[in-house]
């Protein structure tokens, strides 16, 4: 009689049924705190002489190739007009390994401080772009402004990433993903469905 085989655990989901409990209503503003967990990142950008960072939720995909990331940059910030003069920036992924220093980037202004000297960062140079790479984060992607046409009624700006660095390891890193109100998730347990996908989809 041979053995049975062992089942391979199959990795926890949220029952459905939690999902079709009754509803309750929640003010449209903070409809975020479901939407908007992508990537927290850093932006990094360089004008006349002055390198900055800021701490980044707003962001989507908008294309692949070219590769094309849609951010929100308000115009109240001082990457706004540095970004918007240089035309360029650097958009890196930073992990649970700096928490704290990606909340006091994006809790203080490059025009009062100098933030990569105030929070010890090393910095890289970009083969494309004059921005610096936060080089402590997971990934480094050099940006180009690609289109303007919302930057004056949105403060959305439109940049091709047009070179990627990325650390091989971990495949899925630990990223901080904002809910609003000082929390974040982590970015944890990993699901496949790879065999339900067409292949021209994955
Ligand atoms: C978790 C987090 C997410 C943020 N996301 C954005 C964002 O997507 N767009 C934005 O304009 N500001 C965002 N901010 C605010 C800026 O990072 C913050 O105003 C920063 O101080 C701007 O720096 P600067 O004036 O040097 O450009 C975020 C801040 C935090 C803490």
């Amino acid at each position: 009689m041979t053995a049975p085989r062992p089942q391979r655990p199959s990795p926890p989901t949220q029952s459905a049924a939690a999902s079709r409990t009754r509803k309750q209503d929640l003010p449209v503003s903070e409809v975020r705190r479901y939407l908007e967990p992508g990537p927290i990142v850093l932006v990094s950008s360089h004008w006349r002489g002055q390198d900055n960072l800021m701490t980044m939720g707003w962001h989507l995909v908008m294309e692949f190739t070219p590769s094309l990331i849609g951010c929100v940059i308000s115009s109240a910030n001082h990457s706004h007009e540095m970004i918007r003069r240089s035309r360029e920036c650097v958009i890196n992924l930073p992990t649970t390994a700096l928490t704290d220093t990606v909340v006091r980037i994006g809790n203080c202004s490059g025009a009062e401080v100098d933030k990569f000297a105030a929070f010890g960062l090393a910095r890289g140079a970009g083969e494309v772009v004059k921005a610096p790479l936060v080089t402590d984060c997971h990934a480094n992607f050099e940006c180009r402004l690609h289109d303007t046409a919302l930057v004056k009624r949105h403060d959305f700006f439109i940049f091709e990433v047009v070179k990627a660095h990325v650390a091989p390891r971990p495949r899925h890193p630990k990223t901080l993903h904002y809910t609003g109100d000082g929390v974040f998730v982590v970015a944890g347990q990993v699901i496949s469905r790879r065999q339900l996908f067409r292949p021209g989809m994955l």
